[in-house]
């Protein structure tokens, strides 16, 4: 069985790694939002479902999104069309087409109360216009096409482009010591380990498993706050010989409020992943094991 596959936002942390994780299955069309022979473009909703039509794919993998969480507080109609309402369009001819529809959300759908792991059917209550969106996203793609799998995720890094290790790493050469959030706690994430997973799910549901479409949370496992985080990073770094200013230890732990941004965001960002496990019989590694390999191969 020859597969053919769309995928959207190829140039993003996830829609690069899928680029590699996906070429396997199938034949791979990958759009972002300026490809030329194919609308890619989110804010098109009718060019991203005529491009569906054109090319009748088996499966449809979205990776594109606005994920400027803060920048979305101040134009939240953009974030609404980039989250919501683009993923319903491509939901709608996914149905028409009889695709497998494969879209990625977020921990920001909760309100970060407490401390416990947050469950697939726990209650949802947004902090932000970015939180919000992509809610209504899972929703419209949950009314729209049935043969969906929608992967809940946190702290996404990954080796290609900028991320949180890499600003670290670079102010930790710079300065004597560094102040990070220790109030915020979940599970980095790398754009590797999510789409291995999601080349894994698609052909599981693929190969006679139609009833494991749904909602999933999928995470490294453990779980740290952005302070405990950094000072990873700054040890790897530090075993690895790169001479740095400030150490582990020169690293202060400070409140959410010592940093004020205009988006709000949850304090407990922890994903329970057993339902994900369970079902794809699959293990999650632990966020430490990502960390330490995405730095090896940046360092
Ligand atoms: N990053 C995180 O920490 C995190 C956490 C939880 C969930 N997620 C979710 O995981 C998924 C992948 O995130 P990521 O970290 O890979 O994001 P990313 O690196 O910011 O990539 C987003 C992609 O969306 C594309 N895009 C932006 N505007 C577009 C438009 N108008 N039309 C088409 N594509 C457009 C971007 O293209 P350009 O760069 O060319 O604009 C980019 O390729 C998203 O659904 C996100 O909500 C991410």
């Amino acid at each position: 069985m020859s597969l053919k596959i769309l995928l959207f936002g190829k140039g993003g942390q996830v829609g690069w790694e899928l680029q590699r994780s996906l070429a396997p299955l199938g034949e791979l069309v990958a759009l972002d939002h300026d490809s030329s022979e194919h609308c890619g473009d989110f804010a098109n909703l009718a060019g991203i479902a005529q491009t569906v039509l054109e090319l009748r794919p088996d499966v449809i993998v979205n990776a594109a999104a606005h994920t400027a969480v803060d920048k979305a507080e101040s134009e939240p109609e953009l974030a609404r069309t980039l989250n919501a309402l683009a993923p319903g369009a491509l939901a709608q001819a996914a149905t028409s087409v009889g695709a497998l529809m494969v879209h990625y959300s977020t921990d920001y759908v909760f309100d970060g109360s407490g401390s416990a792991p947050w469950r697939e059917g726990d209650a949802t209550g947004p902090l932000s216009v970015y939180g919000r969106t992509k809610l209504e996203g899972e929703q419209l793609i949950q009314a729209h096409c049935a043969r969906h799998l929608i992967f809940r995720t946190s702290w996404v890094y990954a080796a290609r482009g900028g991320n949180f290790a890499k600003t670290m790493l670079r102010l930790a050469r710079e300065r004597e010591s560094l102040s990070v959030i220790d109030d915020q706690f979940g599970a980095p994430t790398g754009a590797e380990l999510l789409a291995d997973v999601t080349a894994h799910a698609i052909r599981t549901v693929l190969q006679g498993r139609a009833d494991l479409a749904g909602l999933y949370h999928l995470s490294a496992s453990g779980a740290t706050s952005w302070h405990g985080y950094a000072q990873l990073v700054l040890q790897t770094a530090l075993d690895a010989g790169v001479p740095l200013a400030a150490t582990p230890q020169r690293v202060q732990a400070v409140p959410t409020t010592a940093y004020p941004t205009p988006a709000r965001r949850p304090l407990n960002s922890r994903l329970d992943c057993s339902r994900l496990q369970a079902a794809f019989g699959l293990h999650l590694p632990s966020w430490q094991q990502g960390v330490v390999r995405m730095l090896r191969e940046t360092l």
